[in-house]
């Protein structure tokens, strides 16, 4: 547990998470990013701001090696947004498959939104294919909604969705807010109850 209580930490992306990073991108996606495009932007792009999920169970380690497994084995998702200008751009969002539908994605986005809300976006947008319902659900639960669609925006030939959602104002800080609670509550340990 951390401080707050929960099995698990948001922090930013370091150098060291970029191998495991990479691993999930291969695992979850068509057309998954070099580790040289995480190097680019954790050192290079001033603009972009990368999170990983990462189980906090601590597990005694004795060597670097041993350390390091561990530490693969405890990133389980990673979300990316830049901030340009007033604008937002989900760059990544992905849940290694087994974790998956216990909130850890809705948390992920919910992180990158607080960032750009921070640092003064006004819109946020991303680009989804036009087959990924799941993911298109988490965004519209955040004011997502499509623009556009994008012909053959994939590597595949599949269409994307350009989506954006206006995050200006004090009603959607408060629905951050509001999300956030739901969500804390959510993964705060529970007291089992006994006859
Ligand atoms: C999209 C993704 C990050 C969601 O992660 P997750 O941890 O499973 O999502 P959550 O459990 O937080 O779900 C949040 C909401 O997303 C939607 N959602 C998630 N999985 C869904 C599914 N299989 N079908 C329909 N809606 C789904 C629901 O609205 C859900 O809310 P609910 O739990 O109240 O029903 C994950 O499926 C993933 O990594 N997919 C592959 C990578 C990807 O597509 N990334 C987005 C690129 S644009």
């Amino acid at each position: 547990m951390n401080e707050n209580g929960l099995p698990f930490k948001i922090r930013g992306l370091e150098a060291k998470d970029i191998p495991t990073v990479t691993s999930i991108d291969r695992l979850v996606f068509h057309d998954p990013w070099p580790e040289s495009a995480y190097v680019q932007e954790l050192y290079f792009n001033p603009n972009a701001h990368y999170f990983v999920l990462q189980l906090t169970p601590a597990m005694p380690t004795h060597t670097w090696a041993e350390r390091r497994a561990a530490l693969a084995s405890q990133i389980v998702g990673f979300v990316g947004v830049r901030i340009e200008m007033g604008s937002g751009h989900v760059s990544t969002l992905a849940v290694r498959p087994e974790w998956r539908g216990w909130g850890l994605g809705e948390l992920l986005l919910h992180t990158a939104l607080e960032q750009a809300v921070h640092s003064g976006a006004r819109t946020v947008a991303l680009e989804v294919r036009v087959s990924n319902v799941a993911a298109q659900n988490l965004y519209t639960r955040y004011g997502f909604a499509v623009v556009s669609q994008l012909r053959g925006y994939y590597a595949d030939g599949e269409d994307a969705y350009y989506m954006r959602a206006n995050v200006e104002g004090q009603a959607y800080s408060n629905y951050l807010q509001q999300r956030r609670a739901l969500l804390e509550h959510r993964f705060q340990p529970h007291p089992t109850y006994t006859a």
